[in-house]
């Protein structure tokens, strides 16, 4: 059984993610965020005289302000986030904090197609922002796909400003999807209560286990929920029984390498003009041309 990873995401989802940001184990935030600092006029001058910056999942839109801080007076920024409400909150403290700056929020999910702002002032070069690695929790082949559409939204000459997470030793990894305080075991089981609560699920949270695991053949991180015991479970009026030891799949994390990432990209039609990583080679910040 395999539930989808979108349901992570109602409001303790989101805190609980924020507190695995901060976890000691969890090195992809700290570790994007320290390359963004060290690099940040390498970037800057990368994105060059782009006057729209497109945020793919802007969430709270923290690191972005890092470049908006640095980017050209007239630029516009367009957050794209799939939670209406918390856009609109984040975009009213943009405007305070940026008054130069136009913010133009979408409310999407951006993983379907959607329309960009129709924009009255001259535009140079659009760039699309994909921080966080949000990257690797697609598949190959869609995260193909949403890599084309960001192209077909740029055009010719755009750019692309993505972070992906890297290969390494599979116990970094299986710590930092599995660490020791359980943060990432209540954020897991969280997307049950939320079925509970939304599709008329009865999942017993009690009677499921955390699991993360690392596929060498996939280079990902599985994270699974195993049934305890044997059960049955309804969900959007289905029932079914799961047995003892059944997992239900609930995310895959891929980790790349710099070459097989920029071949992902270049069969997108980008071309890689710059790629930033830490001391470690942990993660990578990647800057595209289209
Ligand atoms: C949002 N995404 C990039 C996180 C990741 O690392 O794949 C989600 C996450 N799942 C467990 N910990 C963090």
């Amino acid at each position: 059984m395999t539930l989808p990873s979108k349901y992570f995401y109602d409001q303790s989802g989101s805190e609980l993610f924020d507190a695995i940001c901060e976890l000691d184990e969890y090195y992809p935030t700290r570790t994007e965020a320290s390359i963004m600092r060290r690099n940040i006029n390498e970037m800057v001058s990368a994105i060059g005289s782009a006057n729209r910056l497109i945020e793919y999942g802007s969430g709270s839109s923290l690191k972005t302000r890092l470049l908006l801080e640095k980017m050209q007076k007239d630029v516009t920024y367009v957050p794209v986030d799939i939670s209406g409400d918390y856009l609109e909150t984040v975009a009213k403290r943009l405007r305070r904090d940026f008054p130069k700056r136009r913010i133009e929020p979408i409310a999407a999910d951006f993983t379907l197609p959607f329309q960009l702002p129709h924009s009255d002032t001259p535009r140079n070069r659009d760039v699309v922002y994909f921080p966080g690695s949000t990257i690797g929790n697609f598949k190959p082949a869609f995260a193909a796909t949403l890599l084309s559409q960001m192209r077909n939204q740029v055009g010719k000459g755009g750019g692309l400003l993505i972070g992906f997470d890297l290969q390494k030793d599979p116990a970094v990894l299986e710590a930092a999807y599995d660490d020791r305080r359980g943060v990432t075991a209540l954020f897991n089981l969280n997307l049950l209560r939320h079925l509970n609560r939304v599709a008329g699920g009865d999942f017993d949270l009690e009677a499921y286990r955390h699991i993360a695991v690392y596929n060498d053949r996939e280079h990902r991180i599985e994270m699974h929920l195993e049934s305890c015991r044997e059960q049955t479970v309804t969900l959007a009026g289905r029932t079914r029984t799961l047995e003892k030891s059944e997992r239900i799949l609930t995310e895959l994390s891929h980790k790349y390498t710099v070459s097989g990432f920029t071949e992902m990209a270049a069969a997108s039609g980008w071309k890689r003009e710059e790629i930033w990583m830490d001391a470690k080679e942990y993660f990578a910040v990647g800057m595209f041309r289209s």
